[in-house]
């Protein structure tokens, strides 16, 4: 980065006890292989996914976009004014922007596991937003427990910002605890707004994921290029394909990538056999009914307050409050 304007400021958090490599040892050990969907994201993934969102197949980015517009300003008044708002996941923020426009947040709190992609987003959104603290915080957002309580604005209302279906990649499971989690870093009064995908034809689903461009599918193949380049594997890219399908029953799309051939790959050391037709599963995208999504948030401990969604009710995007309970111990104890 060039010049840090004024008011960004960077943190790290300690959360990265597990490292691509053990990940990966893990991964490809277990049956059937599958490989956690954070590491998609070096340089090259994160804008092979800028790309995937440009293609016709892929709905779910243009007509979040087009929800936020369309209620921006119910949004915003659902939102308290003056708030800390915070994005795991913080990418390239265009959504971002227009929510910060519209609700005036006090501070923004980016959070990312790539740290060029985290500086080169908040380094952006502080430009365009002088007035607005901003703070980056480098960190794997699945394993933080709690936000650097020290370098927020004591006392402010909370929200967190957690749009484009990202939940969806989290198992149910995964979801309620995570939300779980969150209830803590929000406190009483805090909020959640965050996007959420639908469950939809199979055929919409499988496009989606599988464009005709092959922009998804470079996108899936870049994580062996990745390990390549990273770890010393020597993955041959032209023997794996990308294969999408949609889990109907489990309400999931799954993204593998299948051997073409038998072959062996050399992983960090070890040798790993492959067999013609065997896959590393790389993604699940989960899908959710409303109903479901909001069943989902209450066992987690929240109450859906409002649902936004496009005429074709192919995303939405909700508005949670935790049970006051869940969100007691907030570590500053400020509310
Ligand atoms: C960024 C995780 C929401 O699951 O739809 C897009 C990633 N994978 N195409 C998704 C993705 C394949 C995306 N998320």
């Amino acid at each position: 980065m060039d010049t840090c304007p004024a008011n960004l400021a960077l943190a790290a958090a300690d959360t990265f006890g597990t490292s691509l490599r053990d990940d990966v040892l893990a991964g490809l050990a277990a049956v059937p292989r599958a490989l956690p969907a954070k590491w998609f994201y070096d340089e090259q993934g994160s804008e092979l996914f800028e790309a995937i969102c440009a293609t016709p197949e892929y709905y779910v980015t243009r007509t979040e976009l087009a929800i936020l517009r369309e209620h921006l300003d119910a949004i915003a008044s659902a939102l308290p004014a003056g708030a800390v708002l915070i994005e795991p996941g913080s990418g390239a923020g265009t959504k971002t922007r227009l929510l910060i426009e519209a609700c005036l947040p006090c501070a923004y709190v980016a959070i990312d596991i790539s740290r060029s992609m985290l500086e080169i987003g908040a380094a952006g959104t502080a430009r365009r937003f002088p007035s607005l603290q901003v703070l980056a915080l480098h960190a794997d957002y699945t394993r933080l427990d709690t936000l650097p309580d020290d370098r927020l604005p004591p006392g402010a209302p909370r929200v967190l910002y957690f749009p484009g279906s990202t939940i969806g990649n989290f198992t149910p499971e995964e979801t309620r605890a995570f939300l779980c989690r969150v209830a803590r870093w929000i406190g009483p009064g805090g909020s959640v707004l965050i996007g959420v995908d639908t469950r939809k034809d199979a055929a919409v689903l499988e496009a989606a994921y599988d464009d005709r461009q092959g922009v998804t599918a470079r996108f899936n193949l870049n994580l062996l290029a990745r390990l390549n380049a990273e770890l010393g594997c020597t993955f041959d890219l032209s023997r794996f394909r990308h294969h999408a399908r949609y889990d109907a029953q489990a309400g999931r799309v799954e993204m593998h990538l299948e051997s073409l051939i038998d072959q062996q790959v050399e992983v960090a050391g070890v040798v790993h056999a492959f067999r013609r037709g065997e896959t590393i599963h790389t993604e699940s995208s989960y899908k959710y009914t409303p109903d479901g999504f909001r069943a989902l948030a209450a066992s987690g401990g929240y109450a859906c307050r409002s649902t936004w969604t496009d005429a074709q009710g192919a995303f939405a995007i909700y508005h949670l409050m935790p049970d006051a309970a869940m969100a007691e111990s907030r570590t500053d104890g400020s509310r």
